[in-house]
């Protein structure tokens, strides 16, 4: 069972003063929706990027299955929130790039495209660039793309940020989706509360000053959803919103007033 391990994280930047995470350990199994929260500048992206191999930890270990992590790697791929597509190339096209990238016969690129648009809801949109679809529908033409690698991890920093509220909804319930259907496990940098309870099997509270782990909340709000659940009923619950005040409280704990 792949397994990703942060384990007691640092990370500094030349010329900063004191490190931008001290001693963060988060765990990342198949199976998992793992959320990191926490107000701007408390580290999130910084482990998401040591996570990707993008960063390399000052201290402690990130490894995926006890091997030291020590560069990116197609087993744990990655989404910014504005992902770089090309722009001039169709949606089918930016995906068959990705295929052909791992070294798909070219016999097969399309039919696999296709299949992986279909996971991310964009059946029938595979003729149209990229310039011609929405914000959300690039994101999913990019998590499409992310998915090609076949990846056992999805590093997502933000991918919903971007989109207007509606949008915003609708993708949330597609990555539940794609999660389900593809068997991927997912570390995801939010700042959104209602969308980490609604995504997240476990959410991670960062604090800044330096970026540390404050809180660590199991919730089972999401595999309710899979389950069947309208998320309208799950958000009607009162034990969603007392999870949502208690998440807040956490986030906004030690806050200068
Ligand atoms: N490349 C960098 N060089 C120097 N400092 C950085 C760099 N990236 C992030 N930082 C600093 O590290 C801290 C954490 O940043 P970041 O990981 O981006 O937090 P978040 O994603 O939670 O907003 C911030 O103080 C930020 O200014
Ligand atoms: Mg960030």
């Amino acid at each position: 069972m792949p397994r990703l391990v942060l384990d007691q994280v640092s990370v500094c930047y030349d010329g900063q003063a004191r490190p931008a995470v001290e001693r963060a350990s988060i765990d990342v199994a198949s199976g998992d929706f793992v959320v990191l929260v926490g107000r701007s500048g408390c580290g999130k992206t910084s482990l998401l990027n040591v996570a990707a191999g993008l960063v390399k930890p000052a201290g402690g270990s990130v490894t995926v299955d006890g091997t030291p992590i020590i560069a990116p790697d197609a087993d744990r791929a990655v989404v910014f929130q504005n992902d770089a597509l090309f722009p001039w190339l169709t949606a089918r096209e930016n995906v068959a790039f990705a295929l052909r990238l791992r070294g798909v016969r070219p016999s097969e690129r399309e039919r696999r495209a296709d299949a992986l648009l279909a996971l991310v809801k964009l059946e029938g949109s595979g003729e149209r660039r990229i310039w011609e679809l929405s914000g959300g529908m690039r994101q999913r033409v990019g998590l499409a793309r992310a998915l090609a690698a076949e990846p056992q991890f999805l590093l997502l920093d933000e991918p919903l940020g971007a989109l207007d509220a509606l949008t915003r909804e609708r993708m949330q319930t597609t990555l539940l989706d794609i999660w389900k259907a593809s068997r991927v496990a997912v570390l995801m940098v939010t700042h959104g509360i209602e969308e980490a309870l609604v995504l997240g099997t476990r959410i991670v509270v960062l604090a800044p000053g330096p970026g540390r782990v404050v809180r660590t909340f199991e919730t089972g709000f999401s595999r309710r959803y899979l389950a069947g659940e309208p998320l309208r009923d799950i958000k009607a619950d009162p034990a969603f919103a007392a999870a949502r005040g208690e998440l807040t409280d956490a986030i906004f704990e030690g806050e200068a007033a």
